[in-house]
């Protein structure tokens, strides 16, 4: 299991160090197998790591640059975040294909980038409600992960995390169905087969994302393939998101 907040555009830095703060109390040691982290904004990321440093809470960016460095003004490299301490990023979110241009070709291109400097990407795919009300909730998603993974070589399972979220849940309060995510997380599961193999697949961890809280996580988490949650609003409140860490234990054992 994985549980990572997705802090989006929110917290200045002094608002950054304490959350992070809580986050670590309010978290303290999770259950074995359970892994938490935290994807601050990017100004935040090396004064969220010095708090994190010690507890079990490993950091996120929240995305990166496809290139190695050079002119690209207001762009973030895999270097970078590995220079302040991330151990994962975000690729792909709904929100950077919405308002910032993400296509499938971008996306592909900054998981290799993620992979070359040891990052481990969190992939995010996912229809729209328009997509799933015309029945092409499959197609979108499989277009979007082999898209995604075209390149990709793992040494591990642990080298990769894919998240699925459905874009008329994120933010929304409406979340999918057990039922819904559950077919969904055995369909990528099936993606990830063919691309990684029996062997890999089954330990790539795929995330559930769109309006994970506390009082749905157990039953989103009970879901066989469901891996863990990429939690947006709320991993903004420390007890909330750690309530959750809860559910993920609780689900393992
Ligand atoms: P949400 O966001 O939990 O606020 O729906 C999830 C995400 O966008 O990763």
């Amino acid at each position: 299991m994985l549980i990572a907040g997705n802090w989006k555009m929110n917290t200045d830095l002094t608002g950054a160090r304490q959350l992070a703060a809580s986050v670590v109390s309010a978290v303290g040691t999770p259950g074995a197998g359970v892994d938490v982290a935290v994807c601050p904004p990017y100004v935040s990321l090396d004064a969220v790591f010095t708090v994190l440093h010690g507890s079990a809470v490993r950091l996120g960016a929240q995305d990166l640059h496809e290139a190695d460095s050079g002119a690209f003004t207001g762009a973030v490299s895999a270097a970078m975040l590995r220079s302040v301490g991330c151990h994962y990023v975000i690729v792909g979110h709904s929100e950077r294909r919405q308002y910032f241009g993400e296509t499938d070709a971008s996306v592909g291109a900054k998981v290799l980038q993620a992979r070359r400097n040891r990052l481990v990407p969190i992939v995010c795919v996912g229809e729209t409600l328009e997509e799933r009300d015309a029945g092409r909730e499959r197609e979108v998603v499989e277009r979007q992960t082999v898209a995604a993974l075209r390149d990709v070589r793992l040494e591990s399972a642990a080298d990769l995390v894919i998240a699925y979220e459905p874009v008329w849940a994120i933010g929304t309060g409406r979340t999918a169905t057990p039922e819904q995510a559950g077919a969904m997380h055995a369909f990528v599961r099936t993606l990830l087969r063919d691309r990684f193999g029996p062997e890999s697949a089954p330990g790539i961890r795929i995330l559930y994302g769109g309006s994970m809280k506390a009082e749905n996580a157990a039953e989103l988490l009970a879901q066989p393939d469901v891996d863990g949650g990429l939690i947006g609003g709320a991993a903004l409140k420390a007890d909330s998101f750690a309530a959750i860490v809860r559910a993920a234990e609780a689900a393992n054992r």
